[in-house]
């Protein structure tokens, strides 16, 4: 397995080094067209060859696979033309910045057998793969809620909204851990700088069975919360990304309601038990992510992060851009 990465910016250094370090491929080319960074390239990866010309990637015969970690304006371009010249393909999340874009994207994939996976990342780390398996277990017993707060002093995107750059996360590990679909999408933001790209949103999405998730996004915010609460009828859990270690935290605290004989009072129980703290597997995510690329692409395993489910991030995404251009409509999802 042949390796080309295209963009040795803040996120494809991370790529790169753990492209590099994986002993079932060869990391051969980088392709940076922001040459001040060529030096750096070439003194921490003597082996790599660089170019600053995407073409050289697509012509290379002996690539067979391109990793895309370029801003997400460029995803759609890029991925189109490495798949049209018959390379598998990681890129980026969020997979495009339109919704009939990814829909292309994953359609081409298929037609011409090729790997399309996207670099959702958090679906790789040891607190997400452990709250996964619990709820496939019943742990929580049924989900109601999740709630999640990703804000920070962040950097302000030129080509996407905060919910493109910050939310994509949050979608993808809801559409990991629910396995379903929203039924309806509705967003509200704001932007307080002059090019009108929100630089704070707020999002919710309405599953089947009452389930409703809420996310707030910013890059304004003084402190970094990287916070999610998961509320099941069972058990709840609070996942704080910025813990060190005791990132999941399982708390058996519930409430029963009933309403009293005349049905004019609801009456809620409360309960409130032990907290467990899991051990979770603290592995390098992309080092899983990477294993995941070339099992996809060596062995044809449907990858976890596969196109599919980036199509679904980038189509609430999408819904989630159209509410907040029409004064926080409601915009139900086929
Ligand atoms: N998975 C994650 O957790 C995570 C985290 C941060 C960023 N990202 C994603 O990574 C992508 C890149 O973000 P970033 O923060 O690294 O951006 P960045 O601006 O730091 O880096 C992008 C690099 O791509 C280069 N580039 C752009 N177009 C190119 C082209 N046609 N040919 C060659 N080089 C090109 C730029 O010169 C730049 O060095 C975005 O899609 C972002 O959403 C993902």
């Amino acid at each position: 397995m042949n390796v080309g990465i295209v963009g040795f910016g803040y996120w494809g250094k991370n790529l790169v080094r753990n492209f590099f370090a994986f002993e079932g491929c060869t990391l051969q080319v980088v392709c940076e067209q922001n040459t001040a960074l060529h030096s750096q390239l070439a003194a921490q990866y003597p082996s790599v060859s660089i170019t600053s010309d995407f073409n050289d990637l697509l012509k290379h015969d002996s690539i067979d696979c391109i990793v895309i970690a370029t801003p997400v304006s460029t995803h759609y371009e890029l991925t189109k033309l490495a798949l049209q010249a018959g390379k598998h393909v990681l890129v980026e999340k969020p997979m495009t910045a339109a919704f009939n874009q990814a829909k292309e994207l994953t359609q081409l994939a298929e037609k011409e057998q090729k790997v399309l996976m996207v670099d959702h990342t958090f679906l790789y780390t040891g607190a997400v793969r452990y709250i996964k398996q619990l709820i496939k277990q019943g742990g929580l017993g049924k989900i109601n809620y999740i709630d999640s707060t990703r804000i920070n002093l962040g950097l302000f995107q030129q080509d996407v909204n905060v919910l493109w750059d910050l939310a994509a996360h949050d979608l993808s590990i809801c559409a990991y851990l629910l396995e379903k679909r929203p039924r309806s999408v509705q967003a509200i933001g704001v932007s307080h700088t002059d090019n009108a790209i929100e630089n704070i949103a707020y999002l919710i999405l309405k599953y089947d069975n009452n389930l409703i998730a809420h996310f707030n996004c910013s890059w304004v915010s003084p402190v970094k919360i990287r916070q999610m609460l998961i509320g099941g009828d069972k058990k709840m859990i609070v996942y704080n990304d910025t813990e060190p270690t005791e990132k999941v935290k399982i708390y058996d605290t519930g409430y029963e309601a009933k309403t009293d004989e005349e049905r004019a009072n609801l009456l809620v129980d409360y309960r409130t038990g032990d907290i467990q703290v899991p051990k979770v597997p603290m592995t390098e995510a992309l080092s899983l992510l990477v294993q995941d690329f070339a099992d996809a692409v060596k062995k044809g395993k449907k990858p976890d992060s596969d196109a599919q489910l980036g199509l679904e991030v980038v189509q609430i995404l999408d819904a989630a851009q159209e509410s907040i251009k029409h004064n926080s409509k409601v915009v139900c999802l086929q």
